[in-house]
């Protein structure tokens, strides 16, 4: 009996020192302790067979097996668990040392930047903003705008022709005859988007720019409103200083019809390069819609008047940023984009 009990000491021993893992030695555990069938439950239960003279002896060793037993699995317990932990830690392990991976963050394009400012403009000042379509027809272009089939005007606007009478729009002038045939007055409208025009490409322009276009339309309006409207514009957009000049010009779609030029924002009035030493820069067209224009949208030029005006994103842009060439904004290269935050 005694050696018997030895024996299974030492293979208790054996077995737990072998177990990997947590399962294992449970498995150990219940070979040896389980309350049936294991090896020293049934020794013990083999106690009783003895000889009264045997048995205190044994029962003392038996007890001590259990209690080497008991403690060799909860040491190797810890053992498994330490192990475990390691392992664990050694996966997760990140080297703090190693050089970072820089996270770019974009940048607006400028001429982008100067369209939000002018939509935050003129939707502060109860403006509804449109987009019309880049391809347009020769009806919308031109046509509807007041332009005769042989008007000089339209040999400035060399145009991409898609076929005889769909084309790239050389202005965003169209807008007035899409948004004003669809609504009645009173009509406030802005339009920006891109427009064509079949241009030798050089710093100060390239066959496709962008324009903002806006109008308004009601029983009425004078061309008092037109000066008021694009003074609080102008100053919104290169501050409260800002003065506005309007000359005589001419376009076939409005009726007088001025370009108007602000107070240098470089020089303030002083004279520079930028404004070649006029203290103005002329910023775009504008004038009084023409009847023959409130005529082809279904309007009574003798019931409702209007005024429009338009401006070059791009070249504002290019003053803002005082870029001396305009190609640079086309021409993705990063090294210079991500100069406008
Ligand atoms: N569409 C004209 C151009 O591209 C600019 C312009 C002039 C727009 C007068 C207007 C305007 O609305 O009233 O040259």
């Amino acid at each position: 009996m005694l050696e018997d009990l030895k024996q299974i000491a030492a293979q208790a021993e054996q077995r737990i020192r072998a177990a990997r893992d947590a399962a294992a030695l449970e498995q150990a555990r219940i070979e040896f302790l389980g309350r049936k069938g294991g090896l020293l439950t049934k020794a013990l239960q083999g106690l009783g067979k003895l000889p009264a003279d045997q048995r205190p002896a044994a029962g003392q060793l038996a007890n001590q097996v259990r209690a080497q037993i008991e403690s060799l699995l909860t040491n190797r317990a810890d053992e498994i668990e330490a192990q475990e932990r390691q392992a664990r830690l050694a996966a997760e392990m990140l080297d703090v040392t190693l050089p970072g991976r820089c996270q770019r963050v974009g940048t607006r394009h400028p001429v982008t930047q100067v369209m939000d400012d002018l939509k935050r403009i003129a939707i502060g000042m109860g403006f509804e903003v449109v987009e019309s379509p880049d391809v347009d027809t020769y009806y919308h272009n031109f046509q509807a705008l007041n332009y005769a089939t042989d008007h000089p005007a339209m040999d400035e606007q060399d145009s991409f022709y898609l076929t005889d009478t769909v084309l790239l729009r050389t202005q965003t002038s169209t807008s007035q005859i899409r948004e004003m045939g669809r609504r009645q007055p009173p009509v406030r409208v802005v339009c920006i988007g891109r427009c064509h025009r079949r241009e030798t490409v050089d710093i100060r322009r390239g066959h496709t720019f962008h324009q903002f276009e806006g109008f308004q339309v009601d029983r009425g309006i004078t061309f008092a409103d037109l000066k008021g409207t694009l003074a609080v514009f102008v100053r919104e957009l290169f501050g409260p200083e800002t003065q506005i000049q309007f000359r005589p010009d001419f376009f076939p779609f409005t009726e007088p019809s001025a370009d108007y030029s602000v107070t240098c924002s470089l020089c303030k009035g002083e004279g520079c390069d930028l404004c070649k030493h006029s203290g103005w820069l002329e910023i775009g067209g504008c004038g009084m819609i023409h009847p023959n224009v409130l005529r082809n949208v279904g309007y009574d030029p003798e019931q409702m008047s209007g005024w429009a005006f338009g401006l070059g994103i791009d070249r504002l842009a290019q003053q803002r940023f005082q870029i001396g060439d305009m190609r640079l904004f086309y021409g993705s290269d990063l090294r210079f984009l991500r100069q406008f935050n």
